[in-house]
């Protein structure tokens, strides 16, 4: 969808893009001044494998501040990006013959991560009505004795969902009890708006069991910079540090040095973009919603709204049927020059996904050209 609508950018075609997964606000000044200092004083070389000790520490420093987990440079091995984290992890842990438990929707990468090692994602059932929460039984169900591990990732990519603790608390102990590790992708941290974000690892007496993954990209603007990390169990770490060394060499010298000072330096600045982020959770929700035919629950965090568009399925555009959520937001793309994500690649083919990761502008005039396609279907 993002090829297509740069395409048709090129083409000259006015499209209102609200299909970017990454924040539209620069890197932070002092984080790029970091960058610039490591290229100027030749810190362009490789690193350790496991990411410069510096950072590690920075990384112990800032979870310590921001989520109450205490970690010591051993338990933390940076990447590029969580992504490659994820990857990573997923290599060292799962093979074929597990079963690896996934919730849906889910982010599109997590499926294709577990597959490549031979195992199977199991996806279980969520609830659109409690900030897409798992079902409990769906879970149980779903548990064998070859299940090796559950990602769970809230605030969620693609619907925006924020777990209560208390959901949360059911899956760790549920996991703990069957000896089942537990990936928790804490990308979205910074992007809750009703409520503090609490980290899985806080949640349980059995922290062991718990393994953290995190990025810089989305709280410090640093898509392009490829720093992530995964916090965990020496022997987790040390397990990943050998397959990074041979996979990576070692994660992007410039991108640590830069995320150090992110992860270290000023963090005054993050309320305040939680508050905009916010506000434009609040009018694209109220946007969508004034649409006759759709209803869109209001997301706890991420940037992500995720409405249900079953109701326009099965109708004409321009005497050719949409019977699929692909089908609608390409047909919202070339008729109204409106680029979404359809809920296809996160596993449920009847919604659309909605960044609201554009100025208040671009929102209201991508949610007109919503109304506006949806009312000439038949
Ligand atoms: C849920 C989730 N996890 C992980 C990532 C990976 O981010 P990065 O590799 O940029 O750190 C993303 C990026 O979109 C994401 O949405």
């Amino acid at each position: 969808m993002t090829g297509r609508a740069a395409e048709l950018r090129r083409a000259g075609v006015d499209v209102v893009n609200l299909s970017v997964g990454e924040p539209d606000f620069p890197t932070p000044a002092a984080v790029q001044t970091a960058g610039i200092r490591a290229i100027v004083n030749n810190q362009t070389h490789y690193t350790a494998a496991e990411g410069l000790l510096e950072l590690r520490e920075a990384v112990c420093t800032k979870l310590a501040r921001d989520n109450n987990l205490h970690y010591t440079p051993e338990e933390v091995l940076i990447s590029n990006g969580g992504k490659y984290a994820l990857y990573n992890l997923c290599q060292v842990l799962f093979q074929e013959g597990d079963e690896v438990i996934l919730f849906t929707p889910y982010w599109v990468s997590y499926p294709d991560l577990v597959r490549v090692t031979g195992a199977e994602p199991v996806f279980v059932e969520t609830d659109p009505g409690s900030q897409y929460e798992p079902d409990m039984e769906d879970l149980e169900r779903k548990i064998s004795s070859r299940t090796k591990g559950i990602i769970i990732n809230s605030p969620t990519n693609p619907t925006g969902g924020v777990w209560r603790k208390e959901a949360i608390q059911q899956v760790l102990k549920l996991a703990v009890s069957r000896n089942i590790l537990v990936i928790s992708d804490e990308c979205y941290e910074q992007f809750v708006y009703d409520a503090p974000f609490v980290s899985t690892a806080l949640l349980t007496d059995s922290p062991e069991m718990v393994i953290t993954v995190q990025s810089c990209s989305k709280t410090y603007a640093m898509t392009g910079w490829r720093i992530g990390y995964t916090v965990a169990d020496a022997q987790i770490i040390a397990a990943m540090k050998k397959l990074q060394g041979h996979g990576a060499s070692s994660p992007n010298a410039v991108g640590q040095y830069a995320a150090i000072e992110a992860l270290t330096g000023d963090q005054s600045y993050i309320p305040e973009l939680r508050k905009i982020f916010k506000h434009r959770r609040d009018l694209i929700v109220d946007l969508i919603n004034a649409i006759e035919g759709l209803d869109c629950p209001t997301p706890a965090g991420a940037f992500y709204v995720y409405p249900d568009f079953s109701a326009f399925l099965g109708k004409l555009a321009a005497g050719k049927k949409l019977n699929t959520a692909g089908e609608l937001a390409l047909y919202l793309l070339e008729s109204e020059g409106l680029a979404t994500v359809p809920g296809e690649s996160f596993g449920s083919g009847t919604h659309i996904r909605f960044s609201y990761t554009a100025g208040e502008a671009d929102l209201i005039r991508g949610m007109d050209r919503l109304a506006d396609g949806l009312a000439k279907l038949n």
